[in-house]
């Protein structure tokens, strides 16, 4: 018979490996300002050659007031000083490239800072040849001119007494939303991705893509019905004329043609929306999708089950699928779920089918850490303080060591260390077998090493009481893949003998399984089954 299945080579990197993200400001410092830079980053690349990972995404580093941390960008084609150089930058990359790691920016479309000279241009009179290039409107009955509400809390419009109109912000005042429908603003943003492609970097991470264009009738968003008071106060809409109109396609095309002009580059794209609407992006021309609905999904084997089936029949032809399970905006998966499920997280992410994005510091079970109010920085918590949408506690410095503040600083680190920093640092962990970072390593080494992982097809995948079972087949060779979502112990009944390739408890003895495979509490393992007599 003859083998279609693809060679590992028609897959793309992007397909094939494991994306890293470096929150920035907490790698590693290397000018004693309490505040990661490219310089420390650099000096950390090859820890994470040694972890196995094929690319790393940067949180913004350009030149930027830094109100959001980054996010609010006053210039595309600067580095801000506070992370270096631009000749810093091309020594990172050239470090990274040589070690064979991509690098991947984050790129920031949607909104600039209000520092910006194209925001400060366009707000200074009503006849700027900028003017257009932000979104200014009469207000209405003497307040804003729709009902639309900024994702940090207040309306998404800010009165400006020098002109007499409004200007919309997604996010916050400080961060103006472009008009995307003035090619002008289109052209600018290329040259800016031009700017990098031409550096070499491998792609781009494309924030809060779903919001880059607004509905030009200017109508109310509706009430949302399913509002619930532990949402951010902007849910109490539905976004349905400020996030993923119809227009956004050309847009998001018009990214597309750029990065495609140069070989094998890569688009990624933060879509916050239901499965059914964030898959439409695909055919937007984004390589990548972020698939979150790991985060902060119901964790139980049937849900899993389900939301994996879910996603697989949505996903379009040729839609290669990814996997997320933290970030710089949500809470880390090893506090939502506890550490023992955490590693049951770590299995399921690096044996699902598509590209999965591991968050800094997941790796050595990081959770959540306290910020004392005084030394809160992220301004959404600022604005609405107390509601528990802080992203600080996500954020903190990597701990590398048991040397004075972890080895990220010599100053005092942005925001706090975890607590447990002088035991659960990279140092320490290298060398206890024991701990996640041992489990995440073994896991990228067996994922690189098993086609079957990184670029299988799904057997069967059913939910058994707490145990999500899947299988993923390559080349005649099936791996299954068994996760107890329970601390209690279970046992499953197998139909094929198999051996245990790689478990998430250090204490498991018996590898050669004939009949059932008696799973401790929080355990998952891999297996591989033994071929049947006709594959032999
Ligand atoms: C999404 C980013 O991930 C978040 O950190 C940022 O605050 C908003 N977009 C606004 O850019
Ligand atoms: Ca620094």
């Amino acid at each position: 018979m003859t083998d279609t299945t693809p060679a590992t080579s028609t897959y793309a990197w992007w397909q094939k490996g494991i994306v890293y993200q470096i929150y920035s400001r907490s790698f590693q410092d290397s000018n004693a300002d309490g505040i990661g830079d490219l310089r420390g980053i650099t000096t950390r690349l090859e820890y994470l050659a040694w972890l196995g990972i094929d690319a790393i995404w940067l949180s913004p580093i350009y030149t930027s007031p830094m109100v959001d941390f980054g996010y609010d960008v006053s210039d595309y084609t600067g580095i801000d000083p506070m992370f270096g150089t631009l000749d810093d930058f091309d020594a990172m990359m050239k470090r990274a490239h040589d070690l064979g790691l991509k690098v991947i920016m984050d790129f920031v479309p949607n909104h600039t800072s209000d520092q910006h000279p194209w925001f400060i241009e366009s707000r200074s009179s009503r006849n700027n040849p900028k003017r257009d290039w932000y979104i200014w409107r009469d207000g209405r009955n003497e307040g804003p001119p729709t009902n639309w509400l900024s994702e940090f809390g207040g309306p998404a419009w800010t009165y400006d007494p020098v002109t007499f109109q409004h200007y919309y912000h997604a996010y916050l005042a400080q961060q103006p939303d472009l008009n995307w429908r003035n090619p002008d603003v289109r052209a600018a943003m290329h040259d800016a991705m031009r700017f990098w492609l031409d550096r070499g970097v491998d792609g781009f991470r494309l924030d809060t893509i779903e919001h880059l264009i607004e509905d030009n009738q200017f109508h109310d968003n509706p009430p949302n019905p399913d509002y619930e008071s532990r949402m951010p106060p902007a849910s109490m809409l539905i976004r349905r004329y400020t996030t993923n109109q119809p227009d956004i396609h050309e847009a998001l095309m018009g990214l597309h043609a750029v990065t495609d002009t140069y070989p094998n580059r890569a688009l990624i794209g933060e879509t916050y929306l239901p499965l059914e609407q964030m898959v439409g992006y695909y055919a937007h021309g984004i390589h990548l999708p972020f698939n979150f609905n790991l985060i902060g999904a119901t964790w139980t084997a049937a849900n899993i089950a389900q939301l994996i089936k879910r996603y697989e029949a949505l996903l379009p032809a040729g839609g290669w699928p990814n996997w997320v399970l933290g970030n710089h905006d949500r809470m880390r998966i090893a506090s939502f779920i506890g550490r023992a499920q955490a590693r049951i997280a770590a299995m399921l992410l690096l044996t699902l089918r598509g590209t999965p994005t591991l968050y800094y510091g997941d790796e050595l079970g990081l959770q959540n850490v306290d910020i004392p109010q005084h030394r809160v920085q992220d301004p959404w918590e600022k604005n609405l303080p107390g509601l528990g949408f802080g992203r600080d506690p996500v954020r903190t410095p990597m701990p590398w060591d048991a040397t004075p503040n972890a080895g990220f600083t010599t100053a005092t680190p942005w925001l706090p260390l975890n607590a447990d920093w002088q035991t659960r640092n990279v140092a320490a962990f290298q060398c206890d077998d024991s701990r996640m970072l041992a489990l995440y390593r073994n896991l990228i080494t067996l994922r690189k090493n098993e086609p079957a992982l990184s670029i299988g097809a799904y057997g069967k995948i059913t939910a058994q009481d707490d145990v999500l079972v899947y299988e993923r087949v390559h080349d005649g060779r099936t791996l299954c893949i068994y996760l107890n979502f329970d601390a209690a112990s279970s046992s499953i009944k197998i139909a094929r003998p198999a051996t245990i390739l790689l478990s998430t408890r250090t204490d498991r003895i018996e590898t050669d399984i004939t009949r059932q495979l008696d799973l401790q509490p929080n355990e998952g393992v891999v297996t591989v089954c033994a071929a049947t007599p006709s594959e032999k």
